[in-house]
């Protein structure tokens, strides 16, 4: 079953091509030079870039994968959480082909299309799995039951692990998207020199709380431009890394371990991040855990994960009719 698939939740507007796991041809535009400018994504900036971008984007997949619009058996699309101007873009574009067409269109929540984008490189990787998956607007610690049976047992109480990220490189005048800039730029953590807080959450193990690491860091990058002493940045940012992921990495060890889970899976943006990647590695094996993540060009937004998705939210009878409209925000069980 070939599906062109379609992702506009945040500032990447890309289609792809997907026959099961295997990706035929993904096009992505990024907005990133354009949101550089204001240090964060504009929505409605966003909302235009996307209407400008998918017919051309959905062409070019289609030719990059040697189809034309006959070929196709089903049409899928992100339809939420993100940004509620930019995902109706995408939805709209999709409903229309899908229509026609006549094929089906397949609904796709974006953070289990993250999950998915594991699928495509690790081709054995079936459910049961934990999942960590942090992206700019979501930290949660998922029970992957089944393709599309999720349970959450961990969530941020406030800011997600991105966010964090991203407000930190700001505040030391790091360009956007600030996480990849902090993880570039990153040395050696001096925790003396910045303390930073692990903030736990009474009676939930597993839940999240960053914005008070994010308020330490902001307040001191603050108290250093009033005295005038320039801020090492490359330290401060090995310094909130390594905090952020000493708490994403205790939780999700501490829920595997818990809920007896051996096989887990990062997911999201943030599973870009190098230190994650490298400890979580070393832990998994110190305790003889198989541990997944994906490909870093398919850790961000991008369709090919949506069309892997698709499949298996088709095959569980998840098709929408003309009514379909986007959500802002919806949890990863909403079904
Ligand atoms: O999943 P994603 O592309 O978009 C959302 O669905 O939110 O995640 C974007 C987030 C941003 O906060 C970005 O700064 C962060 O992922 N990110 C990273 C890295 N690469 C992307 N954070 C830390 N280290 C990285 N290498």
């Amino acid at each position: 079953m070939k599906i062109l698939a379609i992702e506009s939740s945040c500032d990447e507007t890309s289609v792809s091509v997907c026959e099961g796991r295997e990706v035929l041809s993904v096009v992505t535009d990024t907005q990133i030079a354009e949101h550089k400018k204001y240090g964060g994504v504009v929505p409605e900036i966003a909302s235009r870039r996307h209407t400008e971008a998918i017919s051309r984007i959905t062409k070019e997949a289609l030719k990059n994968a040697n189809l034309s619009f006959s070929q196709i058996d089903a049409v899928a699309v992100t339809f939420a959480p993100g940004l509620i101007g930019a995902l109706l873009v995408g939805v709209n574009y999709a409903k229309g082909l899908a229509y026609s067409l006549g094929v089906p269109l397949i609904p796709v929540h974006h953070l289990r299309s993250h999950i998915a984008a594991n699928y495509i490189t690790h081709k054995d990787l079936k459910p049961p799995f934990l999942c960590l998956l942090v992206s700019g607007g979501n930290s949660l610690i998922v029970k992957v039951n089944d393709y599309t049976d999720f349970e959450i047992i961990g969530r941020t109480r406030d800011d997600a692990a991105g966010e964090c990220f991203d407000k930190s490189a700001r505040v030391m005048g790091l360009d956007y998207p600030g996480g990849v800039m902090l993880d570039k730029i990153a040395t050696e953590p001096d925790f003396v020199k910045f303390p930073m807080p692990w903030p736990k959450v009474d009676g939930c193990p597993f839940d999240f709380s960053f914005s008070g690491l994010k308020t330490a860091v902001i307040n001191t990058a603050h108290n250093l431009n009033q005295k005038n002493i320039p801020i090492d940045v490359s330290v401060l940012s090995a310094t909130v890394r390594k905090r952020v992921c000493d708490i994403l990495i205790a939780n999700t060890l501490a829920a595997a371990e818990q809920e007896g889970f051996t096989k887990i899976v990062l997911a999201g943006g943030v599973s870009a991040n190098s230190e994650l990647r490298s400890r979580m590695t070393e832990e998994c094996k110190k305790r003889g855990y198989e541990l997944y993540f994906p490909e870093k060009k398919y850790c961000g937004d991008n369709a090919a994960m949506v069309g892997v998705q698709a499949a298996y939210e088709y095959n569980s009878g998840n098709i929408a009719g003309t009514e379909l409209n986007a959500m802002a925000t919806l949890d990863i069980n909403y079904n």
